[in-house]
């Protein structure tokens, strides 16, 4: 973990309330995993006072790189719209625990709502890149708010999608379900919804995948101090206890089961 000075190389919009933000930082950009975050500094300001929480996006690790995807939903991420190319920036990161890839891996599947899929955009890149097969399932409240759509299908994942308004009784999951009796995942990875991080831990009991999910908890410290994050999970796996955790230092990824049933 470190705090560093970046340098802002695009803020662009996107779409509606989403935003792209690349940033070169290589002492970052080179070390973070998928799945891990940094603490966004949005202005030199004493007001707001708390950095701001954001997934790994994607990084190119040679330019020392990396992106955030923030949607605009406060003050915080308000002001860092108006963050300008070549100015600097003030970040801490890498944080917390990513989420595992094991070793021999041939295929993944990512299950991603709304702005929610932006670390399994990162996490596609990095298996993509290993010559895992991976399988998208993203899921919004409109078609045009699907995320990383461009990024998916650039690394060649095969792509499932589901929009609220075309359907509100079937979930993306509904296609994962379909496929999982003759498909076999390494790894089920989930985030944005806690509706779909059930789906995924109940089909997971059923065929037997390692599945995490990455969990959003007001922060404020981000790298285990203050406590102030701390959510109630299951300590094992038979899950007859429970305990208390960490979402900045032992998360955000956690494993489904720690989760549903408490959290989701
Ligand atoms: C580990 C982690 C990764 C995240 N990754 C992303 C990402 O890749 N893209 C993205 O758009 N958002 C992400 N978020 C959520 C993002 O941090 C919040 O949307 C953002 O902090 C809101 O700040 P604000 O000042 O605009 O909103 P305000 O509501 O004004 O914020 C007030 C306070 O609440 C906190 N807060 C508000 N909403 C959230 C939230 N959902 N999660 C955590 N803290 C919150 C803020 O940090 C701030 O301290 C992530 C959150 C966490 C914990
Ligand atoms: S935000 Fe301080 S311990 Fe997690």
């Amino acid at each position: 973990m470190q705090q560093t000075a970046g340098t802002i190389v695009w803020n662009e919009h996107q779409m509606e309330d989403v935003w792209l933000l690349t940033i070169e930082v290589p002492r970052i950009a080179q070390r973070i995993k998928p799945g891990q975050f940094v603490q966004v500094k949005v202005n030199n300001l004493l007001d707001p006072f708390l950095r701001r929480p954001f997934s790994l996006y994607r990084t190119f690790r040679d330019e020392g790189k990396l992106q955030l995807l923030y949607k605009v939903v406060g003050k915080g991420t308000r002001l860092m719209t108006t963050l300008k190319e070549g100015t600097s920036i003030d970040l801490i990161g890498p944080l917390g625990r990513g989420f595992t890839l094991p070793h021999h891996a041939e295929k993944i599947a990512v299950v991603g709502r709304g702005i929610g899929t932006a670390p399994l955009v990162a996490l596609a890149d990095e298996a993509s890149n290993k010559g895992v097969e991976v399988y998208c399932f993203l899921s919004a409240e409109e078609k045009h708010k699907l995320v990383g759509l461009k990024e998916f299908k650039e690394m060649g994942c095969e792509l499932y999608l589901h929009a609220d308004t075309e359907d509100n009784v079937k979930m993306v999951t509904d296609y994962l379900k379909k496929l999982l009796p003759a498909t076999q995942f390494d790894g089920v990875y989930v985030c944005g919804s806690k509706r779909l991080t059930r789906e995924v831990h109940n089909l997971s009991k059923k065929y037997g995948f390692m599945s995490q999910v990455s969990l959003e908890q007001i922060m404020a410290c981000g790298h285990g101090d203050c406590h102030g994050c701390v959510v109630e999970l299951y300590q094992d796996k038979e899950r007859s206890k429970k305990c208390y955790k960490r979402v900045c230092k032992e998360g955000p990824v956690f494993e489904t089961w720690e989760v549903v049933g408490v959290y989701a």
